[in-house]
């Protein structure tokens, strides 16, 4: 499969996605989202692919934002008939229940901070910025922000950063939550494939219910998603890698995984 916004290839049990329009320093368009849903369905589908890596082409962003020249002329009905942004969420998040890593190589703004923090963690290269600067342009988050970058770093700086704009760097973003961890520039894909390589090795369904039970603790009480916790365990005990797993252990040696 070849796309002309993102560039796409498998290392190992690991695709890696890279955002690929430096020039507009990884604007995300129309024709980005159709190419990153085609390549994200195809990477859900593959069962020799266990985990993904998201990041952008270059070294100034991930994404600056939505494609500001996109917007500027379209009038608000499109935006309104269209569902306009509801695609990201219902393709990337929803529809994927493998696990992907966004690295962050530099700006991520606006859609480019909504769309890492949709990815599971975050790895942010010394040099990464986020924010949500859409009120300087007369709007505010479309994809998620107001709500996933609250959850991730509290009211106070999710408030403050919509409010003004402002950026946080990568130090801040990791000392916030906001990202799981802080790599040199020079080392961000070679961390986040070696991590995405670890979460690929490990039984794959056990995999998906690991982060449908995480991503549960921001849906639901704090009963429910326990209770839904403990059916998923009880559900994984009856699989073979289970079996295998506990097998491994007791016998010092490593588990092979089938998947099932
Ligand atoms: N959309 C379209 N083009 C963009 C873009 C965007 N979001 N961000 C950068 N570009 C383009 C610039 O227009 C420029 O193109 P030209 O060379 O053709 O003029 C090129 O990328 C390089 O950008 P700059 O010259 O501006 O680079 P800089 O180093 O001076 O500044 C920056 C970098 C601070 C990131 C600045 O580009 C910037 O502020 N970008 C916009 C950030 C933004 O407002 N993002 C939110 C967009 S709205 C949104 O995302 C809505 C939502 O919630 C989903």
């Amino acid at each position: 499969m070849s796309f002309e916004n993102i560039l796409v290839e498998q290392r190992g049990a690991v695709t890696l996605i890279t955002l690929n329009r430096p020039q507009a320093l990884n604007a995300l368009n129309s024709l980005v989202l159709e190419d990153l849903i085609a390549a994200f369905a195809a990477f859900e589908a593959d069962p020799s692919q266990r985990c993904a890596v998201l990041t952008g082409a270059g070294e100034k962003a991930f994404a600056a934002g939505a494609d500001i020249k996109e917007m500027a002329d379209k009038p608000a009905a499109d935006f309104y008939s269209q569902d306009f942004f509801s695609r990201w969420t219902s393709h990337l998040v929803k529809t994927t229940r493998k696990p992907w890593i966004a690295a962050v190589n530099g700006f991520a703004l606006g859609g480019g901070c909504e769309l890492a923090m949709m990815a599971d963690f975050i790895i942010a290269a010394d040099t990464a910025r986020f924010g949500q600067p859409e009120i300087k342009l007369g709007v505010a988050p479309g994809m998620g922000g107001s709500q996933r970058l609250t959850r991730a770093v509290g009211k106070a700086k999710a408030m403050e950063m919509c409010l003004t704009g402002r950026m946080m760097g990568a130090e801040e973003a990791e000392r916030s939550g906001l990202v799981a961890r802080v790599v040199p520039l020079a080392n961000l894909l070679d961390e986040a494939l070696k991590t995405a390589a670890e979460i690929a090795a490990m039984p794959p369904l056990a995999a998906i219910a690991n982060k449908e039970m995480v991503n549960a603790a921001f849906e639901t009480t704090l009963e429910q998603g326990v209770l839904l916790e403990r059916r998923i365990f009880q559900v994984l005990t009856a699989t073979e890698d289970k079996a295998e797993g506990m097998a491994a252990f007791i016998e010092k040696r490593p588990g092979v995984w089938q998947g099932k």
